[in-house]
């Protein structure tokens, strides 16, 4: 028995090793590359999972990571979903591909010296900086947090400013992008309804769009099946050029986005960090002012109204209709992260979680629920497992007290890498990697399961 535990113990050290060794091969020096292939840059919610798996053996390097995602802070707060670097690899086959589609330089709020995405990634910030801060001795997190206060406040007053124009307390989004759950089937639904550009729904109609797949650099990488349709990705950069063509000016392309969305896993990771942020202020003893902390409150009681009674789900919203988008999919569990739900919703979303025949696969959770008909196993955000979304909600499941849910996802989680490895994203049915290898927060979160 003694025996049998060491060698478990054996191959979870060695499984650390190997993670800290796909994070070591994607630093950068300042930041991290999700991957050194598909991902050159630096991505907003990526450095956060990834600063907070260095955290657990490199605070210094984990600091590192959060500053230089804020040297990419625009003037008005935002902070970007991409920061370009310019020292990449240069044997990338894609080197100006990005910095070709954003030119992010057509705002005046945009940084000088660097150039990044026009728009924003779910606002994991606080909780990086608040895990970085865990490992400090209270002298030294109170420097860190002090060094990075402003960046945040400003960060989320941007958000309520620029992004909940009614001041009803959600944000709205304008690009799949910004979830970061690109084609989740809420989105994706949007899209397919209401919302394709007539030349792109031509194109398909006419079986086209298989023919012009020659656009996109992300199949050079990983198999087309594992990624978006060329429907989704010619909507994706036609929504794009829409925001380009205004210079990213909220007042100009309002109007004209395609997308409004008051997206579920956003607002939950942006409530949860509203109250991160309020204990970062009360550390270092500064005030936040009365407008951001109305906005704040209201973000809390508004979130209640994306309940759906008949379905026992939460959803995201239509900015303009207030119509809920009544679309399954992993978003349905973010409420529990953000930690300002009931403990009676609490256990519903619970017993969706329980649910065989939507949640029941042997590698959870799945991106979209079995029933769902756009449940696809190796598509994206459409039904694989992805560690980041497991990682919230395993936080959530702990913070409702399902500590044995909890327990339970974190070691199949923890299974499923130490058997396939450290890919973007997992087949929930077998098991098998998809997208990329060496996917710098599978391995960081892995890191950060493991030390929990
Ligand atoms: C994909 C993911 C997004 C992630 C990015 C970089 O676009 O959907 O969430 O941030 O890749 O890893």
């Amino acid at each position: 028995m003694a025996n049998k535990d060491k060698k478990f113990n054996d191959q979870l050290a060695a499984l650390e090793q190997q993670a800290k060794e796909v994070l070591s091969n994607n630093d950068r020096g300042t930041y991290t590359v999700p991957n050194s292939g598909l991902y050159p840059h630096q991505w907003l919610w990526d450095s956060c999972f990834i600063a907070i798996g260095q955290a657990n053996f490199d605070v210094k390097r984990a600091e590192v990571e959060i500053r230089s995602l804020l040297k990419g802070q625009w003037s008005n707060g935002m902070v970007p979903s991409i920061i370009l670097r310019k020292d990449r690899n240069i044997d990338q086959p894609d080197l100006d591909r990005h910095d070709r589609i954003w030119r992010s330089w057509l705002n005046p709020n945009a940084p000088s010296n660097l150039a990044t995405s026009g728009i924003t990634q779910p606002p994991m910030i606080a909780e990086a900086v608040t895990r970085v801060g865990a490992k400090m001795n209270k002298h030294d997190r109170r420097q860190w947090y002090k060094q990075v206060f402003n960046g945040l406040i400003n960060y989320h007053k941007w958000i309520y400013q620029e992004r909940d124009p009614h001041r009803e307390g959600l944000a709205l989004l304008i690009h799949p992008w910004e979830v970061g759950l690109d084609n989740t089937p809420p989105w994706m639904s949007e899209l397919n309804e209401h919302l394709l550009p007539w030349w792109i729904r031509m194109l398909h109609t006419a079986k086209l769009d298989t023919a012009i797949g020659w656009f996109r650099s992300d199949n050079l990488y990983v198999s087309k099946h594992e990624r978006l349709t060329n429907v989704e990705a010619l909507a994706f950069y036609d929504v794009q050029r829409r925001l380009r063509r205004k210079n990213y000016e909220f007042d100009k392309y309002i109007d004209h986005s395609l997308f409004a969305i008051e997206d579920l896993t956003f607002n939950c990771i942006l409530i949860r960090a509203n109250s991160l942020l309020r204990e970062i202020a009360d550390f270092i003893d500064q005030e936040i002012d009365k407008d951001l902390l109305e906005s704040m409150e209201r973000s809390k009681k508004e979130l209640a109204k994306l309940w759906d009674e008949y379905s026992g789900e939460y959803f995201s919203r239509d900015f303009i209709s207030h119509r809920l988008i009544k679309e399954s999919s992993i978003a349905s569990f973010m409420p529990l992260y953000s930690g300002v739900i009931s403990q009676e919703k609490a256990s519903r979303i619970v017993e969706y979680l329980e649910n065989e025949h939507r949640y029941g696969t042997d590698y959870p959770v799945p991106s979209t629920p079995l029933d769902s008909h756009w449940f696809n196993p190796n598509r994206y955000w459409q039904g694989p497992t992805w560690i980041n979304t497991n990682w919230l909600i395993i936080d959530g499941l702990k913070r409702y007290g399902f500590n044995d849910h909890a327990e339970v996802l974190k070691e199949v989680t923890i299974d499923l890498v130490k058997k396939t490895g450290f890919f973007e994203y997992f087949n929930p049915l077998t098991g098998e990697g998809l997208g990329v290898d060496s996917f710098s927060w599978t391995a960081a979160l892995i890191i950060d399961l493991l030390n929990s």
